[in-house]
């Protein structure tokens, strides 16, 4: 027999944030060699924990939890859903509206497959986040990458969407607040991609997942608020604000008009159905969760962790912005950053930057390519450590690039 081979979708399956550079972490690991890991967002893996809240809902409940629920969800968790995203401005939720899955990254894929069929298009944020684009190659279909403008706070550049549709551009996807710039959109940088999903009759997809995860109060408005008279799948979760990525609760919503998404619905009910529901223990912390802002808050506020982390790396970046190291944007919310590496540097490949840092200085970041970075000249970090660490890790990518050449 011969060995097995790859499907052609999995030829076209790419994911950096683990990819060969973090396999040369895991050797180093094993050698006994500490690796500052700022890599991916996985705060519990930094000694963040989860609240209370959420323990007591699953310790308490965990009963209810033993059968199959509707695969849409358990009611309790989708209506705390609703009131959460009805607190955001989308008006008119019902309980079909609501599909909790095993992640995000679970109902990207259900989404994904629901509206392309082979051939079609779907326009993704570049830098992208591998989960969507990865979700559109499994369903056959193209991810068309649109522009976010890195000298404009990594916003949307519609004008270069307009350039790229096509006949077969089914939906736009919008990452706000994103990952991996870690920038939220104002409002009206919103409102100019629903126009132009208005205009052009698109399905608009929005992750969300940062939401709860913003700074210093910059304005943020939910897409689907903006767009009522528009098809709109919005997802959330759970795994950042309530420090449970493990758990895998995430959950997407579909607002608009019901003739416009009542086949949608169906399809998702199909596909919710086909894994007869998702995870139910999960599903049990959603209502206390949902009614425990606090612990989040706390985080992103002054004193806090997120809080504290993002304003010690502020500080030592602009050390290294100011020396013509890097430049970046600073981050509005959730904990990534994706600065670009000065040209004087010139860095040809940007794999091998990554694995230059890592044997240098023991510190593992993600290429900028793994975003579909055109140019090898950016890398996405995380600012989970504490401060001190933190603050370190960059002094040290600092004094790796001031002496570093590709040339
Ligand atoms: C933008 C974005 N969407 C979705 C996810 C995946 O979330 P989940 O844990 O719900 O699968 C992540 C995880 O990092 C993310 O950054």
């Amino acid at each position: 027999m011969k060995p097995i081979g790859s499907s052609d979708k999995m030829q076209l399956i790419r994911s950096d944030i683990r990819g060969r550079v973090y396999e040369k972490s895991l050797e180093m690991i094993k050698q006994g060699i500490h690796i500052t890991r700022l890599n991916t967002g996985n705060p519990a893996t930094f000694g963040f924990g989860m609240p209370d809240s959420v323990r007591n809902a699953l310790l308490n409940n965990a009963d209810k939890a033993v059968a199959y629920c509707d695969p849409r969800g358990m009611d309790d968790a989708r209506q705390a859903i609703i009131a959460y995203h009805e607190s955001r401005g989308i008006q008119g939720l019902t309980e079909d509206d609501v599909y909790i899955g095993n992640g995000i990254s679970e109902l990207a894929s259900m989404i994904c497959t629901c509206i392309l069929s082979a051939g079609d298009e779907m326009l993704i944020p570049l830098p992208y986040y591998s989960l969507w684009t990865n979700a559109v190659y499994l369903a056959m279909a193209k991810p068309v990458f649109y522009h976010c403008d890195e000298k404009n706070g990594w916003v949307p550049d519609v004008e270069d969407m307009e350039k790229k549709l096509t006949p077969k551009t089914k939906a736009v996807l919008l990452i706000n607040p994103n990952n991996p710039t870690g920038q939220v959109y104002p409002p009206a940088a919103v409102q100019k991609v629903v126009d132009f999903a208005r205009k052009h009759e698109l399905l608009i997809i929005s992750d969300e997942i940062y939401d709860r995860l913003i700074f210093d109060n910059a304005p943020f408005e939910s897409t689907a608020k903006l767009a009522p008279d528009l098809p709109v799948i919005t997802t959330n979760g759970l795994s950042k604000s309530h420090i449970i990525c493990g758990f895998r609760c995430g959950w997407a919503v579909i607002s608009g008009p019901r003739d416009l998404t009542a086949e949608l619905n169906r399809n998702m009910f199909k596909l919710a159905a086909m894994r007869l529901c998702g995870n139910a223990l999960t599903q049990l912390v959603i209502p206390a969760a949902m009614n425990d802002p606090e612990s989040t808050i706390e985080m992103i506020s002054p004193g806090g962790r997120l809080y504290e982390q993002r304003k010690a790396a502020i500080e030592e970046l602009d050390k290294l912005q100011a020396e013509g190291l890097i430049e970046y944007n600073a981050p509005m919310a959730a904990f990534y950053l994706f600065p670009k590496v000065s040209d004087r540097i010139k860095v040809k490949d940007d794999i091998q930057l990554a694995f230059d840092l890592l044997e240098s200085k023991h510190i593992l970041i993600v290429n900028g390519t793994g975003f579909g970075w055109p140019d090898p000249d950016h890398f996405r970090m995380i600012l989970l450590p504490e401060p001190d660490e933190l603050r370190k890790s960059i002094r040290d990518i600092g004094d790796f690039l001031r002496d570093y050449s590709q040339e």
